[in-house]
């Protein structure tokens, strides 16, 4: 008998299993955690109209943002699940000035840094909006866990990924195998594989940059967005512009269509606006591992040593032609 063609998340991670190194099923106990937490989430998003989570909270964070009530609601959610699945010492969260550790999990090796609610700004509007991970493992894990060990180099991540609240509701991440993306089938509540090894391509005719900020750009990123506007058929120019302003919805796009998308520096946040221990890093390691690219402008991004929990990075990432040309403006235009 023809097998079904349904791969569920929980298969796909234990036919891997016998791939990572972590052979006890931690990571997928990491991974149970994130995708039941996800799913309380996405109930949440799909009826934010119907039950009172739209709005502001009336508090704010670290950042000076205003935090909206899905950004609390995900944020205790997700590091519930988290403290609960036993494998996880400590949560880094935007949402949370310090480190959440977790005592009775203190002997662990697993450390998940998270972006609870990406997008907030979208929540009220029903614009996609996400959640954004990483996982990272001590290397010694005898010894109470340190903020050291919650700021270590992108490079290091064990895995990473999003989950897109948005048409469909989707996650996507990698384990350093590939990026495999899986649809949730609201019928059966299961998270089911529909983009298998994604690969995004070498070249896209999409850039996404906030283009109210232009006047405050470095003069090599306005020069890159004049090269994308310029008529050129040969070179399949303008590139078209897409900005929805949550960076999983723009990345995502990118990632499936090719393109690129930037947060330069500017005149309020001259390291730019997106972080680079929840946000920059799962989305760098997620791009290098379908074939794209991702820098601040002068590195490397997983090579970006931090240096604080909420430190912010400019961000230029997608298909790697298109990223490597707007780097060469940005130089060409720091050398004349
Ligand atoms: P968050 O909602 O987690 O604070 O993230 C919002 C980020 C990111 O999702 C998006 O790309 C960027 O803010 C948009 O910033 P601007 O509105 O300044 O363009
Ligand atoms: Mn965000
Ligand atoms: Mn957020």
């Amino acid at each position: 008998m023809k097998h079904s063609g349904i791969t569920t998340l929980e298969q796909f991670i234990v036919d891997q299993q016998a791939l990572y190194k972590d052979a006890k099923g931690s990571l997928s106990k990491i991974f149970r955690a994130l995708e039941l937490a996800a799913k309380i989430v996405n109930r949440d998003v799909r009826k934010a109209g119907l039950v009172d989570i739209l709005g502001n909270n009336g508090t704010s964070n670290i950042q000076g943002e205003e935090q909206k009530k899905l950004d609390v609601i995900a944020n205790e959610v997700f590091i519930n699940a988290l403290a609960r699945c036993g494998e996880v010492c400590a949560v880094v969260s935007e949402e949370d000035d310090d480190v959440t550790w977790i005592p009775e999990c203190a002997d662990q090796k697993y450390i998940v840094a998270i972006d609870p609610l990406d997008g907030s700004s979208n929540i009220d509007v029903n614009a996609s909006i996400g959640t954004i991970f990483s996982v990272y493992r001590r290397a010694d894990s005898s010894k109470a866990p340190v903020l050291e060990d919650c700021l270590q180099q992108g490079k290091h991540q064990v895995a990473s990924g999003y989950f897109i609240y948005g048409s469909s509701t989707m996650l996507v991440y990698t384990t350093g195998l590939g990026v495999n993306g899986f649809t949730l089938d609201d019928g059966i509540q299961e998270f089911c594989l529909s983009h298998p090894d994604i690969r995004i391509p070498e070249h896209g005719k999409i850039f996404s940059v906030n283009e109210g900020n232009f006047s405050e750009f470095p003069d090599g990123v306005k020069n890159y967005i004049h090269f994308c506007k310029e008529s050129d058929k040969a070179t399949n120019r303008p590139y078209g512009a897409r900005y929805i302003g949550s960076l999983i919805a723009d990345f995502h796009r990118n990632l499936l269509k090719g393109g690129i998308f930037i947060y330069p520096p500017t005149a309020k946040a001259p390291n730019g606006k997106l972080r680079l221990v929840y946000e920059c890093n799962a989305m760098a390691f997620i791009v290098e591992q379908a074939g794209g690219k991702a820098s601040t402008g002068t590195q490397r991004v997983m090579d970006v040593q931090p240096s604080e929990l909420h430190q912010r990075v400019p961000l230029f990432i997608g298909s790697v032609n298109m990223v490597d040309q707007a780097l060469a403006m940005l130089n060409q235009s720091l050398s004349s």
